[in-house]
């Protein structure tokens, strides 16, 4: 099938212009397509990545940045928590989508931030955990977010990154790969009435390297250890980013990091 030449993901600057495009265009009907486009099996996998936060219970200091928030539904999956008390930072470039999911936070530990990724406002050692949902694929410099990502995070700190992937089964892959280029780019199109926003998603996954290549990237942007595991036969996975130690430097260089350990959890 002809893919539109906007659809296909750009390269630095233009890549991060596209993104901000699409976002702010589809941004009132993100949140209806998010759950139908994927059977609402989203939410369940939001569910996994809060957990493997592992964030102690009951700290009101607890410091979390959801970093390319959109619509705050990560973010409230981890304010919905019983034992969460600290305080979660969503910060998205895209201000519509933030705008779009204003409704959702009030009253809640959940503040908006507009800001890029590639460049947080943030000081570092800010905070206790860093989340991304379906973020990571669309940085135009998956390296240097995992870098910003690190020099942010405090010693000790984790970071959990839930992202589309390719499942390693070939019926599986079949499936999969039939409905993201045929179904869901039509679906996408009629729902959200936007022409090629919805075929960009499956030919940002298309190139975005595997989770093996992923942990790897994770090591070298400063995370002294790398685990991943996939979800629902491979459509997606978690990859969690462990600091360094408190007391260590998180941005040791590689000589002093251990080594990727791929925990691959099939769920
Ligand atoms: C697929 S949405 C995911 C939103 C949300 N995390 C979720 O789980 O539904 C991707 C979001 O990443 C944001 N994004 C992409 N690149 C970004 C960047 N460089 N800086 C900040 N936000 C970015 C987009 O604006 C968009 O809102």
């Amino acid at each position: 099938m002809a893919i539109s030449p906007e659809a296909r993901p750009d390269r630095g600057e233009a890549r991060e212009r596209q993104v901000r495009t699409i976002f702010s265009e589809i941004a009132p009907r993100y949140d209806l397509l998010n759950h139908v486009l994927s059977l609402n099996i989203d939410r369940r996998w939001r569910r996994r990545a809060v957990d493997r936060l592992e964030l102690p219970e009951g700290d009101p200091e607890a410091l979390v940045l959801d970093a390319c928030a959109g619509t705050y539904d990560l973010s409230l999956e981890l304010a919905s928590r019983r034992g969460f008390q600290g305080r979660i930072v969503a910060s998205d470039f895209a201000r519509p989508m933030l705008v779009e999911g204003m409704d959702k936070v009030r009253a809640s530990p959940i503040v908006p931030v507009c800001g890029d990724a590639l460049r947080l406002p943030f000081p570092d050692d800010t905070f206790d955990r860093v989340m991304v949902a379906f973020g990571v694929r669309n940085l135009s410099d998956v390296a240097a977010g995992f870098a910003e990502f690190a020099r942010v995070l405090r010693p000790g700190g984790r970071l959990v990154v839930l992202e589309f992937t390719t499942p390693p089964n070939r019926l599986m892959r079949g499936a999969y790969l039939f409905y993201f280029h045929r179904v869901l780019p039509l679906v996408g199109r009629i729902v959200s009435g936007h022409p090629w926003a919805y075929t960009y998603l499956p030919e940002s996954v298309k190139e975005f390297p595997g989770p093996g290549a992923l942990a790897t990237l994770l090591e070298e942007a400063g995370f002294a250890e790398a685990e991943w595991g996939y979800l629902t036969g491979g459509i997606a996975a978690i990859h969690v980013g462990k600091g360094a130690p408190a007391g260590d430097s998180h941005r040791s260089d590689a000589d002093s990091r251990g080594s990727t350990v791929p925990s691959v959890e099939s769920r």
